[in-house]
């Protein structure tokens, strides 16, 4: 009996010295299993007499449930214990600085595009879009140039087949949208052109924006005035100043280049004109009733300009660490 009732003690003080569930389970074993002392002692209870059975039987399953006591008691402090410990190594500590998502941004030439329609946009001019991919009547002979023209060896153009080139100018929009719409009217288009063209200044696809407004008395001063007003807000300087240069293109007469005031001197930012005669005939507009101008500007002159660059090979070379800089 004594023997028994020490094996409580001592499977207390083995069960307590586990440190995990397997030792814990071997240590059960050791005790409560098939070759352990109380299996052993319930076998030699058919050897007793009648008399000790129950007492030493009852015994026997008190010292099993003070065992069974202890390795319940041992085994929730162990779950506690690896409980704990799972809690604390997963803890969050939410004081770190975070990890930093990479965001994209807009490319500058779309930054530059955005802020041109938005002034545009402002003082009443409607936006319209035409392909890249252009016939030739609407990229030259609707223009004025016709077939065979020295004209057309203004433009280095990038031929798709006889009838198809890439346009090389955004003008071809303007008799789109003459077309299809009645005076009066107020267009900017900006968009991407093409030509056979590649160095520090110029890139084979480059953008322009186009800029039309037709109307019954429409002139060159309004024209001046439209540009300059333009020029202005897009460079946040209200002394900035232009000036004209006469110039040639076959679709507006009379013609000029457009010159910005920039450093003390003068930089050419586009070509400009009263919308030629032919180009109206073309487009079903009748001479007499409206008149009307147009101007195309180069978006990527604009940039440089307005971001401080340059070279506008950086704009196409898509270099993160350059792009990353436009960032708004
Ligand atoms: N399309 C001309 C060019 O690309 C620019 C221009 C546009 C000139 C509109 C006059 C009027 O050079």
């Amino acid at each position: 009996m004594e023997d028994l009732k020490k094996l409580i003690t001592d499977a207390k003080k083995d069960f307590a010295a586990c440190k995990s569930l397997t030792e814990l389970d071997n240590a059960k074993s050791k005790y409560l299993g098939k070759a352990g002392p109380i299996t052993e002692a319930m076998k030699g209870l058919s050897k007793l007499s009648k008399g000790e059975k129950p007492k030493i039987g009852a015994l026997i399953n008190e010292v099993k449930q003070g065992i069974e006591l202890a390795l319940n008691h041992c085994k929730e402090s162990i779950q506690k214990a690896i409980l704990t410990k799972q809690l604390s190594d997963e803890s969050i500590d939410v004081s770190l600085p975070g990890i930093k998502g990479n965001s994209g941004s807009l490319h500058p030439i779309t930054l530059t595009m955005r802020r041109i329609e938005r002034i545009f946009h402002s003082v009443g001019f409607d936006l319209a879009r035409g392909p890249e991919i252009e016939d030739d009547y609407h990229n030259f002979t609707a223009l004025n140039i016709p077939e065979s023209h020295p004209a057309r060896a203004m433009h280095d153009t990038f031929y798709i087949n006889k009838n198809y080139v890439l346009r090389t100018h955004t003008s071809p929009v303007q008799v789109r949208y003459m077309k299809e719409n009645k005076p009066p009217l107020r267009i900017i288009s900006p968009g991407r052109v093409y030509r056979v063209d590649s160095d520090a200044t110029h890139s084979p696809m480059f953008h322009q924006v186009e800029g039309l407004w037709i109307d019954e008395n429409i002139n060159f001063a309004n024209l001046k005035g439209v540009v300059q007003d333009f020029l202005q807000q897009f460079f946040e300087d209200s002394s900035l100043s232009i000036r004209f240069r006469p110039s040639f293109f076959p679709f507006t007469e009379p013609s000029a280049e457009i010159d910005m005031s920039w450093n003390g001197g003068w930089l050419e930012i586009g070509g400009c004109g009263m919308v030629h005669p032919n180009v109206l005939k073309h487009t079903n507009i009748n001479k007499n009733d409206f008149q009307g101008f147009a101007f195309g500007l180069g978006v990527e002159r604009l940039a440089m300009l307005k971001f401080g660059l340059d070279d506008l090979r950086p704009f196409f070379t898509h270099d993160l660490r350059f792009l990353k800089q436009f960032k708004v």
